[in-house]
């Protein structure tokens, strides 16, 4: 029940804060409007695009299917179909390897395929018949001159509102975690922990993202007690490090994470500005810098 309410919270929190952000519609589910990034998971929040939406099998195949759902403030769903659409290739001319190939000779034949369940060809040979013929050919004697197996997914809504609709889905190739690092200048100074946010792409392709908050369990408490009172402005500081290529636009200054607000035992750090991430590429913010009560010996 906590969860349950915890999770409307921050749904709806999502739409209101959303709204303060980008209005951008998009059909490209690579520019990712507004981010909830967990540390299994991320959800995505953007505008309803163009009916049916489509999507890669490679886009889909980082897509939770079950969460797809369209939030809003008053919008109720009445029926949702999600379709695998297959390029088929019947029809299409393909090359086969001529059954009258020798073991020293190659020859390819163009046909046209039939029955790409059976592998149906039919070829016209003048050395078999003046007429065509009809082959099952060997998945391997088979070449094709369009890119077979592209499946896409077609997504459909019917539905209701009388406001502003978003699309929300759960994406398991983005994540989050904490970084520390522990700096120790020189013996005189009191050691410093940075602690980094480390966002991870494991897609195969780059996403944009609009705007991103970063929701975490496991951040120490103590450490946003302790120094509340001293302002840490990020940027001052800002160290980008960046393993791979994360990119940023030029000349602007590099996004920073925001001090964290509990939500119900979760922080939420948001960051201020929009980046990319290139795939399977880790992304490295700095986050804070508590400073430790340690004495070294
Ligand atoms: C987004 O789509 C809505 C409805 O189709 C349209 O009214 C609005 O102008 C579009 N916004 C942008 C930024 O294209
Ligand atoms: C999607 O759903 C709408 C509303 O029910 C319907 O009018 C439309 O034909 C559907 N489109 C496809 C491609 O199924
Ligand atoms: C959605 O359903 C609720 C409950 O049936 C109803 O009160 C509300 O008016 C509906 N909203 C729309 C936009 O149809």
């Amino acid at each position: 029940m906590k969860l349950l309410l915890l999770l409307q919270f921050i749904t709806v929190n999502a739409i209101l804060n959303f709204k303060k952000h980008s209005l951008l519609n998009t059909t490209d589910h690579r520019i990712l409007s507004n981010v909830k990034i967990y540390s299994n998971l991320a959800e995505i929040i953007q505008p309803l695009g163009k009916l049916p939406l489509e999507f890669s099998a490679e886009d889909w195949a980082d897509i939770r299917s079950d969460s797809m759902t369209l939030i809003g403030t008053n919008v109720n769903v009445t029926q949702q179909t999600i379709t695998e659409k297959k390029k088929s290739l019947n029809n299409l001319p393909v090359y086969i390897r001529s059954p009258t190939s020798s073991h020293t000779e190659t020859k390819f034949l163009k046909g046209t395929m039939i029955d790409e369940n059976r592998n149906l060809v039919k070829v016209i040979d003048k050395d078999i018949s003046k007429d065509p013929v009809y082959l099952t050919v060997p998945a391997n004697d088979i070449i094709y001159e369009d890119e077979p197996f592209q499946s896409k997914y077609y997504v459909n809504f019917t539905y209701e509102t009388t406001d502003a609709v978003y699309l929300s889905y759960l994406r398991s190739n983005l994540n989050w975690k904490t970084r520390y690092q522990l700096s120790l200048f020189e013996e005189s100074k009191s050691p410093i922990i940075i602690a980094m946010a480390d966002i991870r792409n494991d897609g195969k392709s780059r996403i944009d993202v609009e705007h991103a908050e970063l929701l975490g369990g496991d951040i120490n408490l103590r450490m946003f007690e302790q120094h509340r009172s001293e302002r840490y402005e990020a940027r001052e500081h800002a160290v980008m490090y960046s393993i791979s290529h994360a990119q940023l636009s030029t000349g602007s200054p590099p996004p920073s994470v925001s001090r964290g607000e509990e939500v119900a035992g979760l922080y939420v750090f948001s960051i201020n500005q929009p980046f990319s991430i290139d795939a399977k590429t880790n992304y490295i913010l700095p986050m804070f810098r508590p400073q430790l009560g340690i004495v070294l010996k």
